[in-house]
Order: structure tokens, then C-alpha cells, then sequence
């Protein structure tokens, strides 16, 4: 498929005062311990972004430590799976998103204990870290078991939407990977559905064990084990940017 990428995207589809719904539940969960609030008020301002100017003009610079590429991690839960991935790709810069702030404060208390220097944080709805992102500068997306917002009426919640997909298009690199998983079948159907009717993404699956297996580089998520306790199976998929 070299040779017919899409035009790049400057625009949004719906245009600039398109404004999704809220896609995540509660912000705030039970009282933080003394030290995750201390990390909430000390550590996470030197982590986020800083979104009152412009983006770096190379993403690679926003890290404190060099890093060969940035990977972002939509709704990262408590963290665990960014931390694993930013243990196992020390060159690489990651970005989380997540608004609930009880895991926002796991994950700080990680990368305290770890000293980890390659994790920036937006503890908010990644649709507007998407926005300030420049062009073609990520090349990993993870989408970890979103809230799959079952109700028909609630549908309209969820993160999946052609216009997240065409923003991740966006900002995503040509040979770049999307990688979505849920134990809702209706949700993976749809998320199949709606990210392949982009023309920017291929589905990589050749065969149902490269849907049905998690790859060894794609550890368990803490939504994924609770899902499984209950007896709940996943699936697992990955995109290729075009
Ligand atoms: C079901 S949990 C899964 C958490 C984690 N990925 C896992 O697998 O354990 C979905 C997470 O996505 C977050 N989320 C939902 N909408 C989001 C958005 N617009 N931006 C960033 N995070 C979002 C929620 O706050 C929630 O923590």
C-alpha cells in the first residue's frame, strides 16, 4: 500500500467546535494516601505537557531523558501497562492520558519508585492531547479496554469514534501501530468497523490467533485480568497506520 497515504490531516472532520461527549466515568475514587498526594502536587506538574503554547516541533525533545520515538497510552487505568512498557523500551517517550486521578497517582508512585524519566502524564481526556500534538509524531497508539459504554443510549460515549480515528491518523505516523483491545465483542466489532472504514489504518490480522492471542511485547492490563476472572475473553488488535 506505499504510495497511497492519505493527505496529511490539518482539519478536524466535524470542524473546530466539534466537542465529544465524555467518554469516562468518575475522576475521583476513594481518599488518596498522603504520599500519592504529595506525588499529585509535586511531581505531576513537571509531568504534564504544557499546553498554554505550541508543541516541541520534534515530540522526541519532550522527555527529560533522549528518546528514538513517542508511544501514547490512552486511558492507562493505574499505569501498570505503560510502566511495563517504559521498562522494557527505555529509548522510548511515552504519553498517558487518564482523568481519574486515583490512577493517575499509581502511576506516579511507579515512576517514583522506578526513577523513571521517559513518562509524561495529560490527567485528562486524551481527545485534547490529541489536538495539540503535532502531525505524524507518534508512532504507538495503545487503546486498552475503553469503557465499552454498553447501553444503547450510551454509545455515544465511547472513546471510538470516526473523528478520535481520523485525529489518531493524524498524528500518527505513516508504518505506525494502533493497538485497541476489549472483552466487549460488540465493542470490538464496532472498533473493527468504524477504524477500518478509515482509509489511513489496515487491520494486520492474518489469522484469528493474531486477534485471540496477546503478544508477548502486550502485557496483561488490570481491566483485562478482572475481565478474565469473571470469565470474560479479550481480543487484541492491531492497526497499521498507511
Ligand atoms: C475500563 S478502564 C481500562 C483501564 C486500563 N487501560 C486497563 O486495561 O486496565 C478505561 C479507562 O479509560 C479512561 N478514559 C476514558 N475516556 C478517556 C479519555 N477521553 N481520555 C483518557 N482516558 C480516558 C477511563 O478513565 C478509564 O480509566
Amino acid at each position: 500500500m506505499l504510495g497511497t497515504q492519505p493527505a496529511m490531516r490539518t482539519e478536524t472532520p466535524d470542524g473546530p467546535d466539534a466537542r465529544p461527549l465524555r467518554s469516562y466515568g468518575r475522576r475521583k475514587g476513594k481518599r488518596l494516601t498522603a504520599r500519592k498526594a504529595r506525588l499529585i502536587a509535586e511531581l505531576l506538574p513537571r509531568l504534564r505537557p504544557d499546553f498554554s503554547g505550541p508543541p516541541p516541533a520534534d515530540l522526541r525533545t519532550l522527555f527529560a531523558r533522549p528518546s528514538q520515538e513517542v508511544w501514547l497510552e490512552i486511558g492507562f487505568g493505574g499505569g501498570e501497562h505503560l510502566l511495563w512498557q517504559a521498562r522494557a523500551n527505555p529509548d522510548v517517550g511515552l504519553i498517558g492520558c487518564e482523568p481519574f486521578i486515583n490512577g493517575v497517582a499509581s502511576l506516579l508512585g511507579g515512576i517514583d519508585d522506578e526513577r523513571l524519566e521517559t513518562i509524561r502524564i495529560h490527567d485528562g481526556d486524551a481527545r485534547d492531547l490529541i489536538a495539540w500534538l503535532p502531525a505524524d509524531s507518534v508512532s504507538r497508539a495503545f487503546i486498552l479496554f475503553p469503557d465499552p459504554w454498553p447501553k444503547k443510549r450510551q454509545a455515544k460515549r465511547r472513546l471510538i469514534t470516526p473523528q478520535l480515528v481520523w485525529s489518531l491518523a493524524r498524528i500518527l505516523q505513516r508504518g505506525a501501530e494502533l493497538r485497541f483491545a476489549s472483552d466487549d465483542m460488540k465493542y470490538v466489532r464496532d472498533a473493527l468497523h468504524v477504524i477500518g472504514e478509515d482509509e489511513a489504518f489496515a487491520w494486520t490480522a492474518h489469522r484469528a490467533d493474531d486477534w485471540r492471542v496477546r503478544p508477548a511485547d502486550w502485557p496483561e492490563t488490570r481491566y483485562e485480568r478482572k475481565a478474565l476472572s469473571d470469565g470474560r475473553k479479550s481480543a487484541y488488535l492491531r492497526f497499521r497506520r498507511l
